[in-house]
């Protein structure tokens, strides 16, 4: 039985959007494996969870292999882990800059390569990406999240147009704020007192706290998965998140910069 269902490997299921989307594929049909960095047995044993560090390259191989190596294929990728960045861009240190593009990007794409091959030995396979609205514009204080998952959306495109051939799908799906605990594991830059951005960033910060909080259910996203993985011929983008999110993205394309960027400011002031 375990041997027909489709195989699903979802970074990050061991919280927010991953697991709630393990859990739901789980309950639908599909054999899931999981990432932790550090992996914990799942109480109820729906699916199997795995070690994998996006920042530690051996971890990918071997975390792939382990896939291989107890289903023998990989029918969808959902590269989901992923960290935040906060933080004045002046003040926020280039090494954890880099942390977070090894993450977000590298890590990612790190694992796409070592699945593709087992997609395309099978002639089909699904790949989507979680990347966020804020990679649609530089949100002012989380500049490098923007930036990280503007490059992985960016480098998505690129991938779907390689692979189409091999009968692999990619799509990118962008989240606007959703009630997780993404807020505790990102690297915030410290807000310094003596800071000329002080009085700026720290009430910034607070409020996209509050924004992550009051955000839509993960289950919302993992039930926007499921289609995708449904779908016979996924879309490039799709976003998931409140309207206004939805449609700021339409209005930085169709306003004049000046207004979109003060409209952009007073929305974090
Ligand atoms: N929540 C939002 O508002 C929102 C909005 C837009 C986009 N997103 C994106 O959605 C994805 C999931 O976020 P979430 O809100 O569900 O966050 P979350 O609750 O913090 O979950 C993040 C997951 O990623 C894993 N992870 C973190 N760093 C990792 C690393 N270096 N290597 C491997 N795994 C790592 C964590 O697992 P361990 O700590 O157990 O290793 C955890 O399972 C992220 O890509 C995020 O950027 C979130």
């Amino acid at each position: 039985m375990e041997k027909n269902k489709p195989v699903v490997l979802i970074t990050g299921a061991s919280s927010g959007i991953g697991k709630a989307t393990a859990q739901r594929l789980a309950q639908k049909g599909f054999r899931v494996f999981g990432t932790s960095r550090n992996p914990k047995p799942e109480s109820v044993q729906q699916w199997t969870m795995i070690a994998l560090d996006l920042n530690q390259p051996q971890s990918i191989t071997k975390a792939v292999e382990s896939v291989i190596q107890q289903a023998g294929k990989i029918d969808v990728l959902i590269n989901n882990a992923g960290l935040g960045i906060t933080g004045p861009a002046e003040e926020t240190p280039l090494e954890e800059v880099q942390k977070i593009f090894q993450a977000n990007v590298f890590g990612a794409c790190q694992l796409m390569n070592e699945v593709i091959p087992h997609m395309r030995k099978n002639k089909k396979g699904k790949i989507i990406n979680i990347t966020s609205v804020a990679g649609y514009m530089g949100l002012p204080y989380r500049g490098f999240y923007s930036a990280s998952k503007a490059a992985f959306m960016q480098v998505s495109e690129a991938y779907r147009m390689e692979v189409k051939d091999f009968g692999i799908n990619i799509s990118c799906l962008a989240p606007g704020d959703i009630a997780t605990d993404i807020a505790s594991r990102r690297y915030h830059s410290p807000a310094l007192e003596n800071s000329p951005y002080f009085n700026y960033y720290k009430p910034t910060l607070d409020l996209m706290n509050t924004h992550v909080d009051k955000g839509m259910s993960a289950m919302k996203v993992a039930i926007q998965i499921e289609k995708i993985i449904r779908s016979r011929q996924p879309k490039v983008h799709y976003l998931v998140g409140a309207f206004l999110e939805k449609f700021s993205i339409y209005l930085k394309r169709f306003l004049p910069q000046k207004v979109f960027e003060k409209m952009l400011m007073n929305h974090y002031r």
